[in-house]
């Protein structure tokens, strides 16, 4: 169990869904650059071997020299870690391929859940003053998943807006029942955003209004439009918040961290000022 003493951290969330291509790196990376817009700072932890997060900041593979394998299997201080990105207040673990014989190793280890957990939670983390941490998800509910959810306050879900998008969710949500269960009681949803979304599509309103009937206040009242823009930034290793600027995406993404920050704004009040 965890210590619900503990002085309260970052706000640690973990955007997650199994189903690949479905938006959470494209989430991560422009909801941080959006929360780093309004001031915050933030820590993006790259947790899946493709290493698409890392290299949508501009960390390119030379440059990811200790990553979050590290952080999780080599005892190393989380500082030797840490880089910076193309983006002002966003700060990166990065990840490259090692990360996938991760899960084996960490099947062997006698605390393989808890690896991240301890890593986001080293006091020397205390030092750099994050006001969020998002840790970018593999697709699978792998061990690497398990422990983003153990370490987590709350998880962010990406929804495709298509056709069989919520019968993904029903597994999703049965693995963050078992952790509530069993290592992170205090676990929550931080809500569902729709993503990829298509206004002139029949079928994105279906997914739109069954996700708002089955899930209510947990879904997003932003959605995330489907926006070419959004799919060229990383290309320019950019996200679109900083490649172009004025885009649909780019907006959808600062009303998100808006209305993520209005939900938290009891939360961030509570905390001491820095
Ligand atoms: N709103 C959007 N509009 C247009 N393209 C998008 C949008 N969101 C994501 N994409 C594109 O869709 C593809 C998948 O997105 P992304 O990589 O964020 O998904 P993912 O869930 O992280 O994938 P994986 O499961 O492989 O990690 C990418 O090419 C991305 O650029
Ligand atoms: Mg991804």
């Amino acid at each position: 169990m965890l210590d619900p003493t503990r002085p309260r951290g970052p706000h640690i969330i973990a955007v997650a869904n199994q189903k690949g291509g479905v938006g959470k790196t494209t989430t991560a990376i422009n909801l941080a650059a959006a929360l780093a817009e309004r001031g915050k700072k933030i820590l993006l932890v790259d947790l899946d071997p493709q290493g698409n997060a890392s290299t949508g900041l501009g960390v390119e593979p030379h440059a990811r020299r200790a990553t979050t394998y590290d952080l999780l299997l080599d005892d190393i201080p989380v500082a030797d870690v840490i880089v910076a990105t193309t983006v002002s207040g966003v700060w990166l673990s990065p990840a490259t391929t090692d990360l996938s014989s991760a899960d084996m190793e960490l099947v062997a280890n006698e605390k393989r859940s808890f690896l991240l957990y301890d890593a986001l939670h080293q006091p020397a983390l205390d030092a750099w003053f994050f006001d969020f941490i998002l840790i970018d998800c593999p697709p699978s509910l792998s061990l690497l998943t398990v422990n983003a959810l153990v370490a987590a306050n709350a998880v962010l879900v990406p929804l495709q807006a298509e056709f069989f998008a919520l019968e993904g969710l029903t597994q999703l949500m049965l693995t963050i029942r078992e952790v509530r269960q069993t290592a992170n009681t205090l676990l929550r949803i931080e809500g569902v955003v729709l993503t990829m979304y298509d206004t002139r599509n029949n079928l994105s309103q279906q997914v739109e209004a069954d996700a708002r009937a089955t899930l209510g206040e947990l879904v997003f009242r932003t959605m995330i439009p489907r926006n070419v823009r959004i799919s060229e930034a990383p290309s320019h290793a950019l996200p679109v918040l900083a490649y172009d600027s004025a885009s649909k995406g780019s907006a959808a993404y600062r009303a998100l961290a808006g209305e993520l920050l209005a939900r938290h704004a009891p939360v961030q009040a509570e905390r001491a000022p820095r």
